[in-house]
């Protein structure tokens, strides 16, 4: 080990080992060499996004990105990219299942998703979204919940929504070693009760218990709060006020992140977009293309040409045609055979 002495380098409590094995592996040792406490070397290090190092950009006035993502494909496109964070959120109830709003969806459901993203991404940290109901009767069941999402799921964070109320739950599930993200403002869980998707934050109450909702989860230890729905000045003022990064959507540009659906930037929702939304690409179109363009060839014959078909090997071929040439003949035999009886 390089004139390493072994031991000592395999003993993560001793500073000197850490040292020690950072000489030895200086790519895995970015940060303080004291907080580097695994020395099992898992191959080549990468960017990881931590929970520590969103906290690091909100610090260091880095804007961090977020989408949501729901399968491997996706969310592989969405990494090799470069985003910071992925969110399996349970908007996929709407655009990946087609229901109404996000109410129905269940646990299972989700964790068939979360895990399809977990395979696509390297970099980016995975978020996951507690359903409604999940984490509605007591925090044990919550933590229960939250502890299947990392242990089936492979998720690193997972979201619960609602603010001052949830304060207790959060301490509870990140006390079981989960990072949980807060979600607050235009929370859509809520739907029934704000009697529709409707912007938050708009009265001075509500503005004073948004506030209270943002700091109390910020107390609760929340490793970032998003912010849904709400005026760009509201959001300012949280986002100000609060120590874990706020990632808005619908929330103005002075949040420490952005979030957008990754349906709606690329025109997959069948409907006119939210105002907050930008389009970066128009998918509805070139998926209709391209299914159009596969019915023409088909139905014309011009689909699959002699290039994209598997061909016999000479020999095969040739031997084939003798022996439908010999049945042939065998054929034409039998069939004189019985004329002549
Ligand atoms: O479910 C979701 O996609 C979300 C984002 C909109 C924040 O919660």
């Amino acid at each position: 080990m390089d004139g390493i002495d072994q031991r000592q380098a395999l003993d993560y409590n001793s500073v000197s080992g850490i040292k020690a094995v950072c000489r030895l592996y200086p790519r895995s040792c970015g940060g303080a060499l004291e907080d580097i406490v695994s020395l099992t070397p898992i191959g080549a290090p990468r960017h990881k996004v931590t929970v520590a190092s969103l906290r690091e950009k909100k610090f260091q006035h880095e804007p961090i990105t977020c989408l949501t993502a729901y399968d491997y494909s996706s969310a592989r496109l969405i990494d090799e990219a470069g985003i910071d964070m992925v969110l399996v959120g349970d908007s996929l109830a709407m655009t990946m299942l087609g229901h109404e709003n996000t109410l129905s969806v269940t646990i299972d459901e989700m964790l068939h998703h979360v895990r399809a993203v977990r395979r696509g991404l390297k970099d980016a940290l995975l978020v996951a979204d507690m359903p409604y109901g999940s984490y509605h009767v007591d925090a044990k069941e919550a933590v229960r919940n939250a502890t299947r999402f990392v242990k089936e799921g492979g998720a690193e964070v997972v979201k619960v929504e609602g603010g001052e109320k949830r304060a207790d739950l959060v301490r509870q599930v990140i006390d079981a070693e989960i990072p949980v993200a807060g979600h607050i403002g235009l929370t859509p869980q809520s739907v029934n009760r704000m009697g529709g998707f409707k912007v938050q934050g708009k009265t001075l109450s509500d503005i004073e218990q948004l506030m209270r909702d943002a700091t109390a989860l910020d107390r609760a230890g929340v490793s970032c709060i998003f912010l849904e729905g709400m005026p760009r000045e509201v959001a300012d003022l949280i986002t100000n006020e609060v120590s874990a990064p706020t990632i808005g959507i619908g929330a103005g540009p002075g949040c420490d992140g952005q979030v957008l659906v990754f349906h709606d930037i690329l025109n997959l929702t069948f409907g006119p977009p939210a105002k907050f939304v930008r389009r970066y690409g128009d998918a509805a179109a070139e998926i209709t293309h391209a299914v159009q363009a596969f019915r023409a060839d088909v139905t014309s014959r011009q689909y699959p040409a002699d290039n994209e078909s598997y061909h016999l090997p000479s020999e095969t071929r040739q031997a084939l045609e003798a022996l439908l040439e010999r049945k042939r003949v065998m054929r034409g035999l039998r069939g004189q055979i019985s004329v002549v009886e």
